[in-house]
């Protein structure tokens, strides 16, 4: 089926250029990948500015197209004010309070039980899954661009109405499981596979297989095969012991705790855990992965993959687990 629709696809790709794929999935067409371009230049820039003016067009019919970068996800006014965008810088993106999230439950290294343990993700991971979880529209958002485009319904759930009124040129509002069914092409052909930037996908309680994935008619996102996220890490605050842990040096409760350099701010190369009001700090998306893209070391290319520390020799997991 995935297949076939790609096949459909070549001859639309066969006319547009042939990118050559940078290592971490960036090619020249898509960003640049360029610390100096700031997040215009990665994947989050979903205005595609810089997209030829031909794939920009095609882009537009699966989603508005509003020519800012920041307003897919944030909002100078009128964000998300509901129970679940709270915590949420300025969030402009509908937080579907309906969907529940399974998470790898079965932690070890702490030996903590229940609720010590695991609770729902934090608003620190909600944010990326309001598009990762593949079930909201990538477009979905409260406050669009120019005077009296708010909708405040959008805060939790999507209307596809409202995003019709942005332009007549798109004809679906896709998520990112959407976006799969074209961008499913093999490693290194075009137009690129987002298949594994769909986290979790969404389980199908009644089918026997979990691997099919992308049910938009189930509300349970299935994330145990990820990294446990709302998950506890042993601080002074809780007063547990370090096992196997690094101790961060810097805690401030009711924000978060991280590895400090010495300036005692939480710099976007550090990585942290969150307080999300559960009683301690918890691992979230955004301990790891910063959206707007860190720069490596010789500030020449952001570190792949949006991560806060590169992984190179498993820098990024012994930063936390002493193993
Ligand atoms: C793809 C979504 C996305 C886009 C696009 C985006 N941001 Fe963010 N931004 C986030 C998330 C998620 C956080 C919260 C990170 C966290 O939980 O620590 C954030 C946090 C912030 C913060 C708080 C400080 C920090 O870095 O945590 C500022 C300021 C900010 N963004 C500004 C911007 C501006 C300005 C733009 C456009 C040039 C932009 N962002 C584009 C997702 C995005
Ligand atoms: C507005 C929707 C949106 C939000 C919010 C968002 N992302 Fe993304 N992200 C995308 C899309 C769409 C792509 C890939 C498709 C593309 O190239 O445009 C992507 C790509 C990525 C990639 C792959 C990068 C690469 O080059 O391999 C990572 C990693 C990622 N996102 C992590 C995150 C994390 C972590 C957060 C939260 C802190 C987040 N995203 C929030 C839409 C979003
Ligand atoms: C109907 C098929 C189709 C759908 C659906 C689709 N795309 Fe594309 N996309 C294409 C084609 C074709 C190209 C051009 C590929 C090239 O030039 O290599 C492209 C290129 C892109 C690019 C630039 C190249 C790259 O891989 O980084 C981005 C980013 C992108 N699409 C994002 C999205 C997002 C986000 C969605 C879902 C909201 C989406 N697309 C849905 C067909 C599609
Ligand atoms: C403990 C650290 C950690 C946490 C927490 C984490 N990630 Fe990641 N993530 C990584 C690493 C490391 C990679 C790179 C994997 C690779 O290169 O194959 C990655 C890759 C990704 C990718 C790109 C996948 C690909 O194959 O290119 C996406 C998208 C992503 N993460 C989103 C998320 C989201 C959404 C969350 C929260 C639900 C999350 N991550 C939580 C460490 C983390
Ligand atoms: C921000 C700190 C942090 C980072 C970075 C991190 N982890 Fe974790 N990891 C944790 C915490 C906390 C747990 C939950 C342990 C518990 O509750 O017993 C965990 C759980 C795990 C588990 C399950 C262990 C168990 O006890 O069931 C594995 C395996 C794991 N992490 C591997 C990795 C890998 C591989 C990386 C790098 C890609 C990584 N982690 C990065 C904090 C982190």
């Amino acid at each position: 089926m995935k297949r076939a629709s790609w096949l459909a696809l070549a001859v639309i790709v066969a006319q547009g250029a042939v990118s050559m794929a940078h290592a971490d999935g960036w090619g020249p067409t898509a960003a640049s990948n360029n610390p100096a371009d700031g997040i215009a230049g990665t994947r989050h820039n979903m205005s595609m500015s810089y997209l030829t003016p031909a794939n920009r067009a095609t882009m537009r019919i699966r989603r508005n197209d509003y020519g800012e970068v920041c307003v897919y996800c944030h909002t100078p006014h009128g964000a998300n004010n509901s129970a679940g965008g709270l915590g949420m810088p300025l969030w402009n993106r509908t937080v579907n309070m309906t969907l529940d999230y399974e998470l790898y439950n079965i932690p070890t290294t702490l030996g903590l039980a229940g609720e010590q343990a695991v609770t729902h993700p934090g608003p620190a991971s909600l944010t990326c899954l309001s598009c990762h979880d593949g079930v909201t529209a990538i477009d979905s958002i409260i406050n669009m661009p120019g005077s009296g485009m708010y909708m405040q319904s959008q805060e939790e759930s999507v209307d596809m109405g409202f995003l019709a009124t942005w332009s007549t040129d798109t004809l679906e509002h896709m998520s990112l499981a959407g976006c799969t069914l074209c961008h499913n092409a093999p490693s290194g052909a075009s137009p690129g596979d987002f298949t594994n930037f769909v986290i979790g996908g969404v389980l199908n309680s009644e089918a026997t297989d979990i691997s099919f994935k992308f049910d938009l008619d189930s509300s349970v996102v299935d994330l145990r095969d990820d990294h446990p996220v709302g998950v506890r890490y042993p601080t002074a605050l809780t007063s547990q012991a370090w096992v196997d842990f690094e101790q961060m040096n810097v805690e401030i409760p009711g924000r978060y705790a991280f590895f400090d350099d010495g300036n005692g701010r939480a710099d976007k190369h550090e990585i942290r855990v969150y307080d999300s009001g559960d009683g301690g700090f918890e691992v979230e998306c955004a301990s790891c992965h910063d959206p707007h893209g860190v720069p490596n070391a010789a500030n020449d290319e952001f570190i792949p993959s949006f991560l806060r520390v590169s992984n190179e020799s498993s820098a990024l997991c012994l930063a936390c687990h002493i193993k």
